[in-house]
């Protein structure tokens, strides 16, 4: 098929209640018709997550907001304004047509509007909304290539749409801005500065009242192997240690010169948060499937532009099962 025949597939499938992945800017999507409960629920099943948890509905265009959210407040329509179409994804009260089944019961709906060419070709193309999570298996590392995808799912999946290696590579920044001060409940390819500059207010962190999402939990985006975060200085310790336990290691290093050991795999990673992060999800599923018996990284500098890459590593390392790192 080329490349419309594959669009026209994609959207004969979606139309039908089925289920197909999409490349975004983020990382890929698993998108169903977000009106179709039955579609819904097919993706709960394929990913194999807990119903509670809810899903971002993506559209084409920032004016579908209203369809989907009620009395939006002037600061998530500035935000809006300022990034979409763009890796954010806006927390809003939800309309009453909007299923129990995409917002997990809770009176919020989230939206976004993804760049990505093809996404957007879809969602236009669809002209309702797409409800998806990220095409990965509950818990596990998000696709940021069509071969992830197929890797992930198999036969299970009859579409997937290749639009490339995703250009950010890390899920979208989710902003709730339901209430009266809006809250960064993920942190992604926005960082909090651009998001406070583009309001001229402040955006506060999650409290304890704010709702609970998988994306929150502690152990999330976990590789199949144990994974340590270690300070950089400590890491050639550490995997000489773990070399002497007669352990495989992969790891993902700033440094381009490793150490000369048997069963080594090294991960040379980018040196600035946006490349980091591009590579991020390839890097952990090749140490996966390097066979190593555990993946150590070396944990980037703690810095804002370094918030999305730690949050998702630092949920990686508490997902994985390794004991402490030093
Ligand atoms: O970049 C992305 O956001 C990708 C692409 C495909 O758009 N999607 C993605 O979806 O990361 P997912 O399902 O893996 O993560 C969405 C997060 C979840 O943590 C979910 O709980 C949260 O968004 N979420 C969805 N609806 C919500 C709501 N009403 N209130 C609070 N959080 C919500
Ligand atoms: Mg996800």
């Amino acid at each position: 098929m080329n490349g419309a025949e594959e669009l026209a597939h994609a959207l004969a499938i979606l139309r039908a209640g089925g289920v197909v992945a999409f490349p975004t800017e983020t990382v890929y999507g698993l998108g169903a018709d977000a009106l179709n409960a039955a579609a819904v629920a097919r993706i709960y099943a394929l990913k194999g997550r807990p119903s509670n948890h809810p899903l971002i509905v993506h559209v084409s265009a920032a004016r579908q907001l209203h369809d989907w959210a009620l009395a939006p407040s002037a600061q998530a329509l500035r935000l809006a304004d300022a990034f979409w179409p763009g890796p954010l994804t806006l927390v809003l009260r939800r309309a009453a047509h909007v299923l129990d089944a995409v917002t997990g019961g809770q009176d919020t709906v989230a939206l976004r509007v993804p760049a990505h060419p093809l996404a957007q070709a879809l969602l236009e193309a669809f002209g309702g909304g797409v409800a998806a999570p990220s095409a990965n298996r509950f818990g596990k590392v998000s696709a940021t290539s069509a071969q992830h995808v197929r890797a992930e799912f198999g036969h299970a999946l009859a579409c997937v749409l290749d639009g490339g290696d995703c250009a950010i590579g890390i899920e979208s920044t989710i902003v709730d801005a339901s209430g009266s001060q809006p809250v960064l409940l993920r942190p992604g390819g926005i960082g909090r500065a651009e998001l406070e500059s583009a309001l001229g207010a402040a955006v506060a962190m999650p409290g304890s009242s704010a709702p609970r999402t998988p994306g929150r939990l502690e152990a999330h985006y976990a590789p199949g192997t144990p994974l340590m975060l270690v300070e950089p200085d400590l890491a050639a310790e550490l995997i000489r240690s773990l070399a002497r336990q007669d352990k495989r290691v992969a790891v993902l290093s700033f440094s381009a010169m490793r150490p000369l050991l048997p069963d080594l795999t090294w991960l040379a990673c980018a040196a600035d948060a946006r490349g980091y992060a591009h590579d991020l999800y390839a890097m952990l599923r090749a140490a996966d499937a390097s066979g190593s018996d555990v993946i150590v990284v070396e944990r980037p500098p703690a810095r804002p532009e370094w918030a999305a890459v730690l949050d998702r590593l630092t949920r990686a390392a508490a997902g994985s099962g390794a004991p402490d790192s030093p």
